[in-house]
This record gives C-alpha cells, structure tokens and sequence, in this order.
C-alpha cells in the first residue's frame, strides 16, 4: 500500500493517488519537523473528485448490504492489524500523545464495526393506512434511500475516528463521499481512504481532497451534485455552511464549554481522576473536554486542593512518550490566544490554582478558581488544558450556571440522589447528560450532538445513518 507518510501526499480520487496544482508542507506540531507535502485541492479539483463520488454512486446504489458491510468490517480489520502505525500518524500529525492516539485507533476500529453493522439495518416501518378514513384496502411501508454525495467536513482533533463517523455511516448508507479533512491532520484521512480501497471499496466511492478550508468548503456546500454536508468544526464555520447550502441537508457538530456538577455527597476518590482525565486529555481539545466545574461549597475547599495537585502531576511534553497526557497545542496561535484568555481572566480577578504557562507549543495543565461567568476561559470554548472551576451552593444553581451557555453539548453531574440526577437530566439544556460522569464521555453507538451554537443533528453510527438516508414510503392499493 502507499506510504502515507512519504514526502508528497497527492491527492486521492477515483480510487487512486491523483498528483494536484499546489502542494503545502505540513509541519509536526511538537517536533515542528516537516511530514510531508500534502495536495491543496483547487475548486476544479474539487469538481473532479465530486465528479468521482456522483459516478461512484450509480454502483454504490446497487451494491447490496451484505457486500457494504463485508468492505466496512474489512476495513476495520485492516486498521486493527496497522494499529501501531496508524496511530504514530495521528500522533505526528495531530501533536495527539501517542497513548490517547492509541485509543482513537481501537475506536476507529469499532466505529467502523458499527457501520459494517448499520449496514444491515436500514429497515423500514409498515404504517396501518386504515387508521386514517381513506386509507382502507391499502398497505404502506417505509423505507431508506441512499442521499447520493456526501460532503465531509472533518476536524483536527480525531482525525480518524470524527473521519469513520463520517465515512463508516455515509458507506453502510449506500452513498459516496467527498472528504476534506482538517488542514493540519490530512494524512490520517489519506491512509483510511488506501485501506478502503485495499478492502474492496469501488473506486471514487471515497475521495479524499485536503487544503484550504474555504476553496473546498465553497465548492463542496454549492454544488448541486452533493446531497448533504456534515461538517465538525467551529460555530462561526458552521453557520456559515447552513447559510450557504441552500436545501441542502445539513448535520453540524459544533463546540462547546462543558460543564460538570459535582453535589455535596460525591466520591472525590473517583471523581478527581475523572475530572482530571475530562479536562486535560490530548490537551483539552476535545469538543466535550471538561472546561466548567461546579462544585458544591461542602466539599469545594477539598475538591479545588486534589484537583489542582493532580493536575500538576499531568505529564507533558513528546506526543511519543506514552506516558504524556498533554503535548504541544495545533498551533502556536492557540498558545497565545489562550494565555491571553488566562490573562483577562486573572484581570477580573480569577485565581490560578497551577499552571498558566507555556513552554514552546505546550500550555501547561491550567485550574482557574472563581473565574467571571463572562470571562473568554468560560463563556467560550478554550479548546486547551484549562479548567475553571467555581463554587454553587446547590445543584439548582449549578444547572443554573451550566445552561447559561451559548453551547449545549453535554453535561455531567455527579451525585448520589436520585431526584436530584433525574431533575437535573430533565433540565440540562444538552445533547447528552451523563449522571456520575464527566461530560467527556463518549462511546461511538451513542447519539452525539449538540443543542443551542453546538449544532444540530445527531452522530453515532445509527443516527447518522438517518441523517444521510431519505426516508421513502411506498403505498399500495388493493381496491
Ligand atoms: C469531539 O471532539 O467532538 C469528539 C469527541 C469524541 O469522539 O470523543
């Protein structure tokens, strides 16, 4: 198979490498060696690949579920076996430490076992006609339709596993895929898009077209070949898609400032360690990475002290160490974007429990205390190592203060009362809430979406199934 870590990452269309105009260097975001020179599609490139994925399609449409599902479980298989190496990729490229890389890959593996598996389940429902005056003698069923094209839009951060809950669903469905990965993270997208091929997949089934955000994204949103554009990124772009896409379907993943409540009578033996792993993992640049801690005045002295002197044992540093939880930031402007948010934050009078500095591209494990609701750290997504960390007096108020967010994508509460957790799912304004546990939590069955400026539409294989399939319903008449 190719190596998809050699010098030139052409781009991959209509089953093959396929050379482009541009290519840019793509640079290590801790070790800043350069990895390759990866493609930067231009439109016209675009149009070919999306020109690939519509011809692809006349076979994807026939091809029947048992053979879709054998290439997904294939697939799956393929990437069990390479694990070490595909996960080395995510490391290099993403600055992702190379044991939470390792876990992406087994996540990756299972994702694509789902859609193997959705594959065969796209049923459909009989509805009793007679129940309407009318409909008498008649017999009608539901049942699901591949969309066509699907542009997908893909994220840094889980450059292969955020890549499957595109791919996996889109192919179990019946369609085909023009994919633009992240511009910092393509070779992970490369190297699915070979296994795929190696495992049967029709050529221009998946083509995959990196570089600028815009040139792509413009084309992939406007044109009228592609039938839906799922897209995990930022708001700001997210909004701009579902103005641009006209009736086109649309499924956004967008950010978050997650929030956990911590109630008087919670088990600080497991919950500090959770909260850590929640707010520090792959250096918080996770979409539910714990960024708000509401912890009840009882036990918030206790709570702030373990907290904060386990954050300072985090280990930082080399993505290649497996012992590092945090490494280097996806950009040096990130670094000094969130020190400047630590800076207002302290300005209007936040507390640095630990942390607060940066060495190279690496921010260290950063707890503020008593943080201004207003405060960037908490009012926006800070997608790095920092938590803030404020005291309620009930879980009221800590439900409270995790809905006045512009976000809602999960919330975790942590309590031993019953009433208080069922309340307190009742009235969470979130995609997910996850009793006694962090809002980072994640299994990749599991609908997965946001509510509010975190976005619309549900992942996870199923639903996203769903959302790229048209539901048809066919009548008969037996009068
Ligand atoms: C995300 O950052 O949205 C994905 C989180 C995950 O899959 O664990």
């Amino acid at each position: 198979m190719e190596d998809t870590t050699m010098k030139k990452q052409h781009l991959f269309i209509g089953g093959k490498p396929t050379e482009s105009v541009d290519y840019i260097a793509l640079q290590a975001p801790y070790s800043k060696e350069t990895l390759a020179d990866v493609s930067s599609a231009t439109a016209e490139e675009v149009e070919a690949a999306i020109a690939a994925a519509v011809q692809a399609g006349k076979e994807m449409r026939r091809m029947p579920a048992h053979q879709r599902a054998d290439i997904l479980y294939k697939l799956s298989t393929l990437l069990e076996e390479r694990k070490e190496e595909a996960a080395r990729i995510i490391a290099l490229e993403a600055a992702k430490p190379i044991t939470a890389a390792l876990a992406e890959v087994d996540r990756t593996v299972e994702t694509y076992r789902f859609a193997a598996e959705e594959a065969k389940r796209l049923t459909g429902e009989t509805v009793p006609m007679d129940a309407a005056k009318g409909g008498e003698g008649r017999v009608g069923y539901t049942m699901r339709q591949p969309l066509g094209v699907i542009g997908a839009i893909t994220p840094f951060n889980f450059p292969m596993n955020l890549v499957a809950h595109k791919v996996g669903p889109a192919l179990a469905a019946g369609n085909t895929i023009v994919l633009k990965p992240a511009e910092q993270t393509p070779l992970s997208s490369y190297y699915i898009a070979n296994l795929l091929q190696e495992a049967g997949l029709p050529d221009g089934a998946l083509n995959v077209v990196s570089g600028d955000g815009k040139t792509i994204g413009d084309v992939l949103v406007e044109h009228p070949d592609v039938a839906h554009i799922t897209f995990t990124g930022s708001p700001a772009v997210g909004t701009s898609i579902r103005s641009k896409a006209g009736l086109k379907r649309v499924t956004l993943e967008l950010g978050s400032n997650a929030a956990v409540i911590i109630d008087a009578d919670a088990n600080l033996d497991k919950v500090v360690p959770r909260c850590v792993t929640g707010a520090f993992t792959y250096q918080g640049q996770v979409c539910i990475s714990l960024q708000r801690i509401y912890v009840h005045s009882a036990i918030a002295d206790e709570f702030i002290r373990r907290f904060a002197e386990a954050a300072q044992k985090v280990v930082v540093g080399d993505p290649l160490n497996p012992d590092t939880v945090v490494s280097a930031l996806i950009t040096s402007k990130d670094v000094q974007r969130t020190l400047d948010w630590i800076d207002e934050a302290k300005q209007a009078g936040a507390e640095v429990a630990t942390g607060g500095e940066a060495e190279g591209g690496v921010l260290r494990p950063t707890v503020l205390v008593n943080v201004p609701r207003d405060a960037k750290v908490s009012c926006q997504e800070v997608f790095a190592p920092i938590v803030v960390i404020n005291t309620v007096e009930s879980v009221e108020k800590g439900i409270e203060h995790v809905n006045d967010s512009v976000y809602g994508l999960q919330a975790g509460v942590f309590t031993n009362d019953i009433h208080t957790a069922l309340h307190a799912a009742d009235h969470i304004e979130a995609g997910g809430v996850m009793i006694n546990d962090i809002p980072t939590f994640r299994v990749d069955h599991m609908p997965y979406g946001g509510v509010k400026q975190s976005g619309m539409g549900r992942e996870g294989v199923k639903y996203a199934v769903e959302e790229m399939t048209e539901l048809k319903f066919v009548m008969f008449n037996k009068n």
